[in-house]
């Protein structure tokens, strides 16, 4: 049986979801995926970092406090953060990316990566940062030292959208994109809908795990302009950066905006989109766009996320499913790992 050792790199909802999910399912992923994991070392700016080469218990990390320092409690514990000895030195096979993401330049989680995948250690991440600013040359990395580098969760957590387009989609000649690439805007335009304000909307995402730590990121598009930055450029091969996506978010629409499009049989959403033109420029955007109720996307609340891809050979694909949420995005990086499993097989061959 297959054991692979991660580390974790940030622990906040996603990988401690992803800890709860070990301590419940390595039985079931031994049967039925072939591989176990065992948590060898995880690292968190908040509560500390905490190494242990022979196997870290799940269930105790899962229930370790949200509380400054926390990990020190811990045997071998440290209220110190340790990102880099825990990926040099914990003897993980895959660090599990899961830190904030910075839009700017994507720091320190690139480096996070460039540190593991040096190593020829394999790398898989939610963040966008590193993914949208990065993903050519922490690929090249990757190749040249024999490690992977998978993201599948930077874009609608666990719904299979990047390697469902590249695998399975394959030769079906994806000319472009549109989609609802944000849970906590399409909740909030949801609620809205419902009757709540704008405020208690957003407040209610936040409780519930879906919006950015900083969630303006969510409101004015920021987010959203990321995820069309990775799709355009795994999927149509565009080199966009986010300077390139001209991008507006909702925080400019108003109750009454919202009923009096429902007055219209319409709905606003906040859509992300690029299309690959005739000469083969893409071009990309986000903005909020009144969709009339026949769309397949205004169907789309809450915080479901969805994207249509137009395809020359298909027409249009429509992916529904989550786009955000802690055992969700969890899933993503279990998703990556089967991956990484599934291609070393091949490999062994
Ligand atoms: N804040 C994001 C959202 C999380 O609400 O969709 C996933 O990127």
């Amino acid at each position: 049986m297959t054991e692979y050792k991660i580390a974790l790199l940030g622990f906040g909802g996603v990988n401690r979801a992803l800890a709860q999910l070990v301590a419940e399912k390595n039985e079931l992923w031994a049967e039925e995926l072939g591989f176990t994991l065992k948590i060898v070392g995880v690292s968190d700016i908040f509560l500390g970092s905490v190494i242990g080469k022979d196997g870290l218990d799940p269930k105790k990390l899962v229930a370790v406090p949200a509380a400054k320092g926390a990990f020190s409690a811990l045997e071998n514990g440290s209220a110190e953060p340790a990102n880099e000895t825990v990926i040099r030195f914990s003897g993980a096979d895959i660090v599990a990316e899961a830190t904030f993401t910075n839009p700017v330049d994507g720091e320190p989680a690139t480096t996070f990566c460039r540190w593991a995948l040096e190593k020829g250690i394999s790398v898989v991440t939610t963040n966008k940062g590193p993914v949208a600013l990065h993903a050519a040359a922490l690929k090249k990395l990757a190749t040249s030292t024999g490690a992977a580098f998978e993201f599948e969760g930077a874009v609608m957590s666990g719904t299979p959208v990047i390697r469902m387009a590249q695998e399975t989609l394959a030769g079906s000649e994806i000319t472009g994109f549109k989609g609802i690439l944000n849970g906590t805007s399409n909740f909030i335009l949801s609620s809205m809908q419902a009757g709540l304000d704008f405020s208690n909307a957003l407040a209610k995402a936040q409780d519930l795990g879906y919006a950015e730590a900083d969630p303006t990121a969510d409101v004015e598009g920021h987010d959203v302009r990321l995820k069309v930055v990775i799709l355009a450029n795994e999927l149509l091969g565009a080199k966009l950066t986010p300077n390139d996506v001209c991008c507006e978010g909702i925080s400019k629409i108003t109750a009454e905006d919202i009923q009096s499009a429902a007055r219209a049989d319409s709905r606003w959403k906040l859509i992300g989109s690029a299309q690959r033109t005739p000469s083969g420029t893409v071009t990309a955007s986000v903005s909020p766009q009144l969709l009339p109720n026949t769309d397949a996307l205004a169907g789309v609340s809450g915080a479901t996320n969805a994207v249509s891809f137009e395809t020359n050979l298909l027409g249009p694909v429509t992916v529904v499913g989550a786009g955000a949420g802690r055992i969700e995005t969890a899933y993503a990086l279990l998703s990556d790992i089967i991956s990484i499993h599934k291609n070393k097989i091949k490999q062994a061959i």
